[in-house]
């Protein structure tokens, strides 16, 4: 007699009796994996028309079964599709929608493949279409950065190192700083997005496929460059989450740090810039405040996108060849980095587009604190041909008295600039002001008008070709 079987149709024939309503809370990834929906669509279609190229399923079958896909994904995309936790995941509801949909030839599209080889297929392809949003919106951060290092080419600011006032700087050369970096964030996703481009369909559950299948048609098909070589690895490795969540941490830091400066520059203590009030937020008691929350969200980000690559490297370190479940915890943390980073660019965009520098109080604060003391010194070098550790001992020297006089370094009068040494002359006045110090740092790299002008317009150009 045969005993009574699961309902479960991918896999009920083994099993006598449904799994429980705990298992199933823990094993279902459908909650999150329906963002796979439209990959897993993708390598389905492409999967039933190299099976039936190949002769494996009729052309018959496969014309239904990918008429079957095109309409679910109609219907998925107008809400009309409702997906269901006891089908654990994307791939089984979109099967079993299948059936309902089409019957029997629904059942030969999992011919030769594995949902392993499939989940594997379907992230790749969802991170590689991640990825190039990531890179357009970084894009689009450098360019508004570089533009807004055009407008403020010459305006001044104080540079700080120990967060203290070090020497001027322009707004400009600031700027670009970032512009810098990002376009090292960038060439880490470009990198590992050539990288991940590779087809892991075909590989099976772990071993590969009986069927004779042609993996070079499927990866023409989703746009891979080559099948992968070993099939244990395409199903297990996620290096390619990994390489992504850690240029992204990396780009996300990098956010931090400007937008902590944000948060500094609007402070009541400096009051460097203004934002306008719609990326701005109010309090519910002060009425007077304006708060950065957008930039202090970007800033607080970075916890959880770096959490992110944490997640992923301790999920992945322990995992013996080849798929284990454990690999299903990848998508939450993924999904969620790429998500998050690319709306951080676009808050940290929208803050560079509209945000509007107080001239005044930026370029007095860059005279202040003796920001003009290298320039004291490095004269007393090109002019006098004084060693530069003595000329910063004599400088030191001129600052301890302007500080005991509660005076800035070009208030202090020829005589007594003359008892720190007598060849002192007039001509020492004409590196004390910021805007001449900025103007001398003509050095390549450095922060004179003229090479950040250069730099921005440069930049400009680079990021049209792009
Ligand atoms: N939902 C699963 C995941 O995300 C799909 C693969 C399931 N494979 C398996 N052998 N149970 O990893």
């Amino acid at each position: 007699m045969v005993k009574k079987t699961s309902k479960n149709k991918m896999w009920g024939g083994r099993f006598s009796s449904e799994p429980s309503k705990l298992l199933q809370n823990v094993n279902s990834s459908i909650d999150f994996d329906y963002k796979l929906f439209d990959d897993d669509v993708e390598a389905s279609i492409a999967h039933a028309q190299m099976l039936a190229n190949c002769k494996i399923i009729s052309k018959k079958d496969s014309v239904s079964i990918i008429a079957g896909l095109k309409r679910i994904r109609i219907q998925f995309n107008k809400g009309k599709f409702s997906l269901d936790k006891e089908l654990e995941d994307i791939h089984m509801n979109i099967e079993s929608k299948l059936h309902k949909d089409i019957g029997e030839p629904a059942k030969r599209l999992h011919t030769g493949r594995s949902r392993n080889d499939q989940v594997a297929t379907d992230l790749r392809l969802y991170v590689r279409k991640k990825n190039s949003e990531i890179i357009g919106q970084i894009s689009s951060l450098q360019m508004t950065l570089a533009e807004k290092a055009e407008e403020n080419y010459k305006t001044l600011m104080p540079g700080f190192t120990h967060m203290q006032t070090a020497q001027p700087i322009t707004m400009g050369h600031h700027l670009l700083a970032y512009v810098e970096m990002l376009s090292r964030d960038k060439g880490r996703i470009i990198d590992c997005t050539k990288r991940l481009n590779e087809n892991p369909l075909g590989s099976g559950a772990i071993s590969g496929t009986s069927f004779p299948i042609n993996r070079k048609m499927t990866t023409k098909a989703l746009g891979f460059n080559n099948p992968m070589r070993n099939s244990l690895d395409a199903v297990s490795s996620r290096d390619f989450v990994l390489e992504t969540m850690s240029s992204i941490a990396i780009c996300s830091v990098h956010l931090s740090r400007f937008a902590e400066e944000i948060v500094l520059w609007l402070s009541d203590g400096f009051n460097f810039i203004e934002l306008p009030d719609d990326l701005t937020t109010g309090s519910s008691i002060m009425p007077q405040k304006k708060n950065p929350d957008l930039a202090e969200l970007v800033r607080g980000k970075s916890g959880r996108l770096i959490g992110s690559l944490i997640t992923m490297l301790v999920v992945i370190k322990g995992l013996p060849l080849a798929y284990s479940k454990d690999l299903q915890e990848d998508k939450e943390p993924t999904f969620d980095a790429l998500d998050n980073i690319i709306m951080c660019l676009q808050a940290m965009t929208a803050m560079v587009q509209s945000m509007k520098p107080n001239i005044k109080n930026m370029s007095e604060a860059a005279s202040n604190q003796f920001s003009t003391a290298t320039d004291l010194a490095d004269w007393l070098v090109q002019e006098l041909d004084m060693p530069f550790r003595s000329a910063h001992k004599v400088t030191g020297e001129i600052v301890k008295h302007c500080i005991t006089e509660n005076m800035t370094l070009d208030k202090i009068d020829i005589d007594n600039l003359k008892k720190f040494d007598k060849r002192i002359n007039e001509d020492i006045y004409n590196v004390l002001s910021a805007e001449k110090s900025v103007n001398r740092k003509k050095s390549e790299g450095g922060t004179s008008p003229r090479n950040v002008k250069k730099a921005a317009n440069d930049w400009i150009k680079r990021l049209k070709n792009e």
